[in-house]
């Protein structure tokens, strides 16, 4: 029986492989090499006339050159798309690991910037900085800081409870710092304490379910409202320019008495709302143990408002989407 050469088959093969240019030159290859028109297709339809034995070997050879040419064609062709790509990676010279780095620089968040700001105003009057954990006893955020059982604000509509019983949420005020920290330092006391907050609130244009406020605390041996009004004052000054107008009106916190809201006079036309503030709750002060002779102020401000107003950004949303075109206006 006269069987087909085929060493000469695959020598022919690897010499077509080696000057393949493109990919779909592959499939064109397979077909001549495996195809119905293929040698290999032809020496398959002599099987039938072939004698038992032979069939048998002369079969399984015609598998295994099937196979090599099939794992021939295959490897040429994984490496022949290997190159192509790094052919062009090296034509672009691209590191993409490398070009993250941003060529004009990069700078703080507007949220942290306003912080900061903030931060260094009341530095500036003696103010040391504190704080807290996110994550809180419900003692820290309501209990000690005299809020009754019955408060709406403990409903869980409102706060967002970590555990079913309902003795840790996530904080929902900067106020709790102001409990940390007179539990572990004696009087008198005079810090600032911004941080990150939560409510269960719906996103709207000025209401997002995390955010950032303010704290403020000073207590001491003679501290009056009046301390408070011109403490106050000084900031919003420093914060908005010296001619910002400011109001004090009548409102109503659990943890100060009495207490009230800041407004500000906006475009010479309406007064808006900026913090609230009040004198320390006597309760407040009996729950961390401060002596009788000492009293203060407290005041909480809401850091994404203040930059709002001052930047006449008019959504929330703005400070949270991260898009590049919004921050890099700050
Ligand atoms: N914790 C209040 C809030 O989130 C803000 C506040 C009001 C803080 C009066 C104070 C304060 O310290 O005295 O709405």
């Amino acid at each position: 029986m006269a069987e087909l050469n085929f060493d000469k088959v695959l020598a022919s093969l690897r010499l077509r492989l080696d000057e393949v240019t493109s990919e779909n030159e592959f499939d064109e290859i397979s077909k001549e090499f495996l195809g119905k028109d293929s040698l290999l297709s032809d020496e398959r339809k002599k099987l039938s006339t072939l004698s038992k034995d032979d069939k048998k070997s002369y079969g399984e050879k015609l598998n295994r050159v099937y196979k090599s040419i099939t794992d021939n064609i295959t490897k040429s062709k994984i490496d022949f798309i290997d190159k192509k790509y790094s052919n062009l990676e090296n034509s672009e010279n691209e590191d993409v690991t490398i070009n993250w780095v941003n060529k004009q620089g990069s700078h703080r968040h507007i949220i942290s910037q306003v912080m900061d700001e903030v931060v260094d105003i009341f530095s500036s009057i003696g103010y040391k900085v504190a704080y807290g954990p996110e994550v809180e006893t419900s003692w820290h955020n309501f209990d000690a800081l005299n809020t009754p059982e019955w408060h709406p604000a403990r409903y869980e509509s409102d706060t967002l409870y970590t555990d079913i019983n309902l003795e840790t949420l996530l904080r929902t005020q900067t106020s709790t710092v102001q409990i940390r920290h007179m539990e572990n330092n004696e009087p008198p006391a005079y810090i600032v304490a911004p941080g990150r907050v939560f409510r269960s609130d719906q996103l709207d244009a000025t209401h997002s379910p995390v955010f950032h406020q303010l704290e403020g605390l000073a207590i001491d041996k003679n501290l009056k409202f009046t301390d408070l009004k011109g403490t106050l004052e000084y900031f919003v000054k420093q914060f908005f320019g010296e001619d910002i107008e400011t109001k004090f009106i009548p409102h109503f916190f659990p943890f100060t008495e009495p207490s009230a809201e800041v407004l500000v006079k906006w475009n010479n036309e309406e007064w808006l709302e900026i913090l609230g503030c009040g004198m320390v709750d006597p309760n407040v002060l009996k729950h961390v143990g401060y002596p009788k002779e000492y009293q203060g102020f407290a005041w909480g401000v809401g850091i994404e408002r203040l930059a709002m107003l001052k930047y006449q950004i008019d959504h929330i949303k703005n400070f949270y989407e991260n898009d590049i075109r919004f921050l890099e206006q700050f």
